[in-house]
């Protein structure tokens, strides 16, 4: 059955939000959803009774298993409109989360398939991997931050938690995905021969790999 418009963009957003933070509160979903915290409140009620979010403490959630299938075949939609929107048509790098909100829900597998066939579906722009038709994923070994040794080599691996401020600093310091970088200190990294210095809710957002 095919979920409702609504049902994909929450359980997108607790996807991320419990990657990026253990967990996803509602205080957190309604704004970014741009919904009250009320209708936040009763649509995650849905999918608690649906079964594809479960309570972890008062205002907390997380995808259940199947739930986190049916945000994983939603999310194929979503990376691979990215695709389209930045090897198609050279939208911003910044801006394709966002822009891809507009066409996400109507991309068809027919779609996908021509997209993937004519640009590669390896991972969105951010780096996240496109999970298949019916929901499965895999993660390569990655790292995070406070997990990298000081002065030995990385690359950038993807961007877990991909929102409007984040992507426009990682953009300026043209941080993309495969890029290489040293940890010189707890929130700052060598890049090209330059220091520079990382908000820590950004680099919390990031995933590493070895070089
Ligand atoms: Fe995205
Ligand atoms: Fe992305």
């Amino acid at each position: 059955m095919a979920l409702s418009v609504t049902t994909e963009d929450y359980l997108k957003i607790i996807h991320e939000l419990t990657e990026y933070n253990g967990y996803a509160s509602l205080a957190e979903i309604s704004p970014i959803l741009g919904t009250s915290r009320q209708s936040a409140y009763d649509e995650i009620g849905i999918l608690v009774e649906r079964n594809f979010v479960e309570k972890v403490d008062r205002g907390k959630y997380r995808l259940t298993l199947s739930g986190q299938r049916e945000a994983n075949k939603f999310l194929r939609k979503h990376r691979v409109a990215e695709i389209l929107l930045w090897k198609g048509l050279g939208l911003k790098w910044s801006l394709l989360d966002d822009q891809a909100m507009g066409i996400e829900h109507g991309m068809t597998e027919e779609i996908i398939e021509k997209v993937c066939l004519k640009f590669g579906c390896q991972s969105c722009p951010h780096g996240n991997p496109i999970p298949s038709q019916d929901g499965e994923v895999e993660l390569d070994q990655e790292l995070n931050f406070e997990q990298l040794s000081l002065n030995e080599e990385y690359h950038v691996k993807r961007v877990i938690f991909e929102t409007p401020p984040t992507l426009a600093f990682l953009e300026e310091n043209r941080l993309f995905p495969d890029a290489v970088v040293k940890k010189i200190g707890e929130e700052e990294i060598e890049f090209e021969g330059q220091n520079v210095k990382i908000p820590k809710d950004i680099l919390r957002s990031l995933t590493f790999a070895s070089n």
